[in-house]
This record gives C-alpha cells, structure tokens and sequence, in this order.
C-alpha cells in the first residue's frame, strides 16, 4: 500500500474536536486529545485543515442528538472536497449518541469511519490508526477494562494552555435511571476512580500551574473508594485528601444527587475552606407525583430537608439546579409546586429544560404526555422566577467582600477576569496580582452575567 503523506515520520497531523453535552464530554475530549498526541495529532480549531474529525456528542435531548447529524452533513462535504485535493480526512464520532445510535450512525453516515463509545476512548488511537488504513470501526461495547487506567493522564503542555482552573473526572456512570434520562444506557454503571488515580492526576493539574479542581461525575457524590488508610472513603474525605495538594486553592465538584447527600460531604462543606461554597443540586420538579413517576426517590420536603442541613452547615452556600417541565402527566398543579419550590429554595443558577422524550426510556412510553406549547408556557415562567432569583443574588453581593481567582485577561483594555467563589465571572479593571492569584474584592456593581469589582 501506497504511504499516505500525513504518515511521513516527523508530518503533523491535525485533529479537530467539538465536543457537545456536558462537562465530562469537555474532559472527555482533553483526555482524546492527549491519548491522540503520543501519534503527533496536534489540536486545530476548524475541521476546513483536519486530518481528524471526532465530534464528542450528547444524547441527552432530542436537539442535542440532531445537531450531530446536521453537523455530520457539514463535514461530509468537507472530506469530500479534501479527497478531491488528493487530502485524507477521518472522521470520528463518539460520545453519548455514539454509544446509544452507533450501528444507526454506521448507516445513516457511510462518510463516518469510526464510531466509539464514551467507554472506550483508551482504544481511539487504534481505531485511528484502523480506520487510516480503510477499515470502519463501531467500539460500543462496554468495556471491561477501566477507560481510565488505560487513558494517558493530562500532559503538562495542554493544561498549561488550558488556564488555571480544570475537571477532574472520578465519577462515571449513573445506576439511578430516571425515567427520562438515557445517561444510564450512554454512561452505564456507576463506576469510582481509585483514589491513587485521582491525587495523581490532581498533583500532575496543581504542577502544570492548577489552582482550582472540579471533580466531575455523572453522581459525582456516589463516589467512593478505599483510603490509603483502608476505610471506606466517600466524596468528602476524597476532597479532604485532594486539599492537602500543594498549589490547590479551590475544590469544586458536579454533579450531585439528593440522594447521595452524606453526613461526609456535608461535613466537608462546613471544615474545608477550599470547598468552594456553591453546590449544584438538580431536583427536577417540586410536585412529589412528579418526583416518583421520575424516579427520582426523594420528596420535595425530602430536598428541603437536605438543603436545611447543608445550610446548617455552611450558610453561604449558593444553590444551582437542574428543571424539566412537562414531564408526562404533569399538571398546572404540578408545575405549580415546581415554583412553590423554587421560591422555598432559592437558586443562584438553574438549568431548565422542556421534557424530551427519548427512544428506550420509560418516560417515552408513559401516557399524557404535555402539549408544546404548554411546556414553552411554563418554562418561560420558571426561566422567569429563576432569573429574578439570580439577579437578586448578584445585586445582594453589591457593596461585599470577597475573592476572586484571577483567569485570564478581559476583553476591554486593561480588565482583568476571575470568578468569584459563586462561580459567577468577576471583572477587574486593573491587574490586581498574576493570573492564578486570589485576589480579596469588593464588589461594585452587576452586569448582565457577571460582576464588577475593585481589589482591595
Ligand atoms: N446526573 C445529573 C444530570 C444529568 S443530565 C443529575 O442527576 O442531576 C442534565 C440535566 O438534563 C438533568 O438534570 C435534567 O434536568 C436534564 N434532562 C435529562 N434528560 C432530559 C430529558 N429527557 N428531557 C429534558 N431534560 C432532560
Ligand atoms: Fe440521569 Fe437521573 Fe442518573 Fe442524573 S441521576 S444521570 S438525571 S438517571
Ligand atoms: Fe449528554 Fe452524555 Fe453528558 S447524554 S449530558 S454528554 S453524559
């Protein structure tokens, strides 16, 4: 066989990832991108000059799972028009709608060369390599040997130009199935990262200039895992351990279950400082009807309690959720309670979506199912409670002292960017220390999703 130019020793080829869904997709792709490295792939930021084109997708919504085919059409048009040039280009698709459609993808896109499932990213380099000398390759399968025993850890290089904050995955997996959710059959069962993985991994960030972990996982608080001290370890001695890492100023972690809310964590939350004072608690709706034909295996009193406790514990912690509206069979009475909760909790972010219904859920084959456009009626109203419950947070915050990390430079002359312990994005307008620094603030005014603030 002829040998391909881009294969010539020493030749860059180029890689282009887009990556859909949610954090872990984000970190996914760091991890792709790394593993694709040690085979001289180097990142580009436009499919129009790339050897390789992998598109990390979500499944979580009807829309989300589209885009990908949308966005296949665009660059198959693309590939061709490079193999007219004499160029190769592969393409790859992985992610949640590879697991779930794989075999479908395989038929609907004959321009697809590899499709791979969020399990088996260890094994992309090979398939890369298969799929250069002709072949087409479906890796669905769930594989036994742990993805992140095999998946090269973060290189110095690509954290560096990533920025002083970065996602640790320890969690994978979700055995909760919810009867909407199609993230136990992408994801499947809950897996633990060991802890020796984890500190390592959060030793190698802190060294490439870290200072702030989110640890990530699709119930990132049912984590658990032998200590070194032989116990049983749950996500709050886990964050312990992690902040003892010299360089690391803030722990974060997403997302969380009501459920796996322990007396540990919860602990964390009031003794560890660098436990960032923000914790996003998805409860989905607030009538309990709703709550069991979700599955979701807690009441709304259920979720008060909890956020009672863990306010008990650290008192300015903001509270971010997730919301579907039009779960089938949900009344305005229903939606009603969702409000009621709302305005009971109080949220400083929320995500909040429209019932989809997805192929091999429950939720899909569950009678009275919700018109459209009462489901665009209610999510603007709840969009509209959720807003004014963020804005009245930021305006509160006016006038107080707090510290940011500093990010990046801003995009005017002279502004400087951090976050704010609340996550929210925080504006300088002076280089109050080096990027990486905690900077003590005192916060001015709001702006349409961040805050002005002067060092002090
Ligand atoms: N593991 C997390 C969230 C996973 S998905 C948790 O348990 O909270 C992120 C959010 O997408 C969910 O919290 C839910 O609000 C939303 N979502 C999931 N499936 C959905 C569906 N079929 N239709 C609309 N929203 C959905
Ligand atoms: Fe989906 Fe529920 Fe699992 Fe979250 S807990 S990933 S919503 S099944
Ligand atoms: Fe989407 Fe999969 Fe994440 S379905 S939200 S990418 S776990």
């Amino acid at each position: 066989m002829e040998t391909l130019a881009s294969e010539r020793p020493g030749e860059v080829k180029k890689v282009f990832v887009k990556t859909y869904g949610c954090q872990m997709n984000v970190y996914d792709s760091q991890r792709m991108s790394d593993a694709l490295a040690a085979d001289g792939y180097v990142a580009t930021d436009t499919p129009d000059d790339a050897d390789l084109v992998l598109l990390n997708t979500c499944h979580i919504r009807e829309k989300a799972a589209e885009k990908v085919y949308s966005e296949l059409g665009r660059i198959r048009r693309i590939k061709a028009d490079r193999a007219k040039a004499g160029q190769e280009m592969v393409i790859g698709v992985a992610g949640c709608v590879a697991q779930a459609e794989g075999e479908e993808i395989m038929r609907r896109a004959p321009a697809v060369d590899i499709v791979i499932g969020p399990q088996t990213y260890h094994r992309l380099p090979e398939a890369v390599r298969r799929a250069r000398a002709g072949d087409r390759v479906l890796e669905t399968d769930y594989a036994l040997e742990d993805k992140f025993e095999h998946l090269p850890h973060p290189r110095e290089v690509s954290v560096r130009g990533r920025g002083v904050t970065a996602f640790l995955t320890v969690q994978e997996g979700c055995d909760k199935f919810c009867t909407f959710c199609v993230v136990p059959y992408t994801r499947g069962s809950e897996v633990s990262r060991p802890v020796a993985q984890i500190v390592a991994e959060a030793e190698r960030l802190a060294h490439a200039g870290v200072r702030e972990i989110t640890l990530l996982g699709q119930n990132v608080n049912a984590w658990h895992g032998e200590g070194p001290d032989g116990r049983q370890w749950g996500l709050g001695e886990l964050l312990f351990r992690l902040a003892e890492i010299p360089g690391i100023a803030r722990l974060r972690y997403t997302t969380s279950h009501p459920r796996d809310m322990d007396d540990g964590l919860i602990a964390a939350h009031r003794d560890l400082d660098i436990l960032m004072p923000y914790l996003h608690l998805p409860i989905q709706a607030g009538s309990d009807r709703i709550l069991k034909a979700m599955n979701r295996r807690h009441t709304a009193d259920d979720y008060m309690r909890l956020v009672d406790r863990i306010r008990a514990a650290r008192p300015d912690i903001a509270l971010s959720g997730d919301f579907i509206v039009g779960f089938p069979g949900e009344t305005d009475e229903d939606f009603e309670d969702t409000l009621r909760i709302v305005r009971a909790v109080t949220f400083v972010q929320a995500f909040s979506f429209k019932y989809s219904p997805r192929p091999g859920t429950p939720g899909a084959g569950m009678e009275f199912h919700v018109d459209e456009d009462v489901k665009n009626e209610r999510l603007q109203r709840l969009q509209a409670l959720l807003t004014t419950q963020q804005r009245e947070f930021a305006a509160e915050l006016v006038g107080k002292h707090t510290n940011v990390l500093l990010e990046k430079a801003g995009r005017a002359e002279g502004q400087w960017v951090g976050r704010s312990p609340w996550l929210m994005p925080v504006i300088l307008d002076e280089k109050a220390g080096e990027i990486g620094d905690i900077v003590d603030v005192r916060i001015m005014r709001t702006g349409a999703n961040s805050l002005f603030a002067q060092a002090i």
